[in-house]
């Protein structure tokens, strides 16, 4: 592209009044109507917001100073970033918009930064944990559709800390994965391991979040949660987790991940279980029957929901390869 051919306004004695229609104008030259509406409500927005609060230079440099040690602390094993969205809200907020649910199936949460591509895949019955310390956790799960029917052969990704509430990768002498594991849902949807029962652990909190959330006196605690993300073609990817009742942290999670619906009570293996799946008495036991939202119905849905929303703002929109843009013809 010739930069000399394209079409620019006239970019001079900008105001606090008139720069933000110039610069959405100058960022409206390139041909993705979606890229160009986000750009364009994202400079909207930030340029509100420097209005708003009358923003000083002096503060918008801690902001940049505070972004760019977000960045530093960031390595293959750590994502300062995803962590601000987290105590943000901003996760949370993401996932509830992309992957709407109906109410039939598995309410999804958020990812957080401790998901790894290396897990072993694990046979039914195996156990996920090795940690010693670690009470013995009987897990019995299924995936079934929305009508009920099992989902075979779905990939489920599960994870969760150790006894001390660290990831294995939070272990510098980490020599292979642990405390997570990737099974397939059997033809009936069952899936079962053994585990750890979960314990409430602080998220990482010795870097720029960490002194964000102390600047605003909030804990940086989560409640005792393991994880679980499902994937199988012509369904909804699911990430979500479940959480145990009772936990000190179930109303005050620092990342905003609980739903009452994710909230599990765990009972204790009965002999039947004890024999079945090799385990020892007073084992605890955790059931939980999760469902899935296919492609389609999910598709529909994000696509009402957005131009629900979006009419409520008064915006005209349509829905390009899901997603909207303004209706501009
Ligand atoms: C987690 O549950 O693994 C997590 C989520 C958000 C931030 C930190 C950790
Ligand atoms: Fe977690």
């Amino acid at each position: 592209m010739d930069p000399s051919q394209v079409k620019i306004p006239e970019l001079k004695n900008l105001t606090i009044e008139n720069i933000t229609e110039n610069v959405i104008k100058i960022n409206s030259n390139n041909p993705s109507p979606r890229f160009k509406y986000i750009l364009e409500r994202l400079v909207t927005h930030l340029h509100d917001f420097a209005r708003e609060t009358r923003l000083s230079t002096s503060e918008w440099m801690a902001g940049i100073q505070f972004l760019t040690a977000t960045g530093q602390i960031c390595t293959d094993v750590r994502q300062e970033f995803i962590l601000l969205s987290d105590i943000l809200g901003l996760s949370l907020l993401i996932d509830s918009i992309d992957h709407p649910k109906p109410p039939s199936s598995t309410e999804g949460t958020v990812l957080g930064p401790f998901h790894t591509h290396d897990a072993n895949d694990l046979p039914h019955g195996d156990n996920m944990s090795h940690d010693p310390a670690g009470e013995p956790l009987l897990v019995l799960c299924t995936v079934k559709d929305v009508s009920g029917a099992p989902i075979p052969g779905a990939k489920i990704d599960i994870w969760e800390t150790d006894s001390s509430g660290k990831y294995d990768v939070q272990h510098a002498d980490r020599a292979e994965p642990d405390g997570r594991c990737v099974m397939r849902s059997d033809t009936d949807g069952n899936f079962w391991f053994k585990a750890i029962v979960p314990v409430p652990y602080p998220i990482p909190n010795d870097g720029p979040v960490g002194q964000l959330l102390q600047r605003l006196q909030r804990h940086c605690w989560r409640p005792s949660h393991m994880h679980f993300m499902f994937e199988k073609p012509g369904y909804d990817h699911l990430i979500t987790a479940l959480y145990l009742r009772g936990d000190p942290y179930e109303t005050s999670d620092a990342v905003f991940g609980v739903k009452e619906s994710l909230i599990i009570d765990l009972g204790v293996v009965g002999k039947e279980e004890i024999e079945k799946y090799g385990v020892k008495e007073g084992t605890k036991l955790l059931k939980y029957d999760f469902v899935l939202v296919g492609e389609e119905e999910s598709k529909k849905l994000r696509e009402e929901r957005s131009k629900e929303a979006l009419e409520k703002l008064g915006r005209r929109v349509k829905i390009v390869e899901g997603l909207p843009v303004p209706d501009v013809d």
